[in-house]
């Protein structure tokens, strides 16, 4: 991971806070409020049927924070799902909140054994950590041969987008092609993320940050979080990243 504390708030602190309130206001809330990769029932949509996700497919979701998108998948599609995460607050959470036991390792080496997967996601992740042929090359060694990956990319529009959100590293669209080149991966097909989302998922989204604010509004570890958001939000009113889909398959 490429940042530290603003990272550890993020990822680790505010995971443990996300299943507290979703506990309080229903488990109806944990999906919206348990994707934290910007991610969307149109966007993970769009991810499912491009990987052809189907019931039994084992999809190893690399920094699966607390679980929302392969809870997703899991409802949806019936896939198996393989979580890992090197955050032990996230992967606490995916069991409260879902039931699902999520490995605590860091993607660059994952103590599994090599083609165990049959289709890989990892949503939100590539943008936030520098060695990103390191863990491109890892979901390669955990796919089984042409197997599917689908990513979720903040991508850099401008050279040196600012203010920065600490521990964030956007690639380049050429940047972005020639890692997943570099690490045997060819894109099968990329677009830029469906912004139609539902109200009855952003209401739910909204009212388990609002049960948050209201419980650790005080905490400087909210506020560092909350800066991070307005920068990260920032980024994208200005059009200085844009969030990308990905579908690529190994070779
Ligand atoms: C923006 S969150 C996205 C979480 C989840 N994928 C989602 O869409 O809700 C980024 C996640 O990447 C994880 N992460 C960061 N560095 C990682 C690494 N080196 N290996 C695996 N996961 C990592 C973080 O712990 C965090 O849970």
């Amino acid at each position: 991971m490429s940042g530290g504390s603003a990272m550890d708030v993020e990822f680790d602190d505010f995971a443990g806070w996300t299943a507290e309130a979703v506990e309080r206001l229903g488990l109806d809330h944990a999906i919206p409020a348990g994707c934290r990769g910007s991610a969307s029932p149109t966007a993970l949509a769009w991810l499912a049927e491009a990987c052809q996700l189907s019931s039994g497919t084992r999809l190893l979701d690399l920094g699966a924070g607390v679980g929302g998108p392969a809870a997703w998948a899991r409802r949806r599609y019936g896939v198996r799902p393989v979580l890992v995460d090197p955050m032990p607050g996230a992967c606490r959470a995916a069991g409260r909140l879902f039931g699902l036991s999520a490995i605590l390792a860091d993607g660059l080496a994952l103590p599994l054994r090599s083609m165990c997967v049959d289709a890989a996601w990892s949503l939100g992740v590539l943008c936030t950590v520098d060695e990103k042929y390191e863990l491109l090359r890892e979901l390669h060694r955990l796919l089984i041969p042409g197997g599917p990956l689908g990513l979720l990319v903040l991508v850099a529009q401008t050279a040196d987008p600012k203010p920065a959100p600490e521990g964030n590293s956007f690639p380049s669209q050429q940047e972005l092609v020639a890692v997943l080149t570099n690490a045997q991966f060819s894109v099968v097909e990329q677009i830029t993320a469906p912004e139609d989302v539902p109200s009855s998922w952003t209401e739910r989204a909204g009212r388990v940050d609002q049960v948050i604010r209201e419980a650790h509004g005080d905490d400087p570890r909210f506020q560092e979080a909350e800066e991070q958001n307005r920068r990260m939000r920032e980024l994208f009113r200005t059009g200085q990243v844009s969030t990308q889909l990905i579908h690529a398959r190994a070779w």
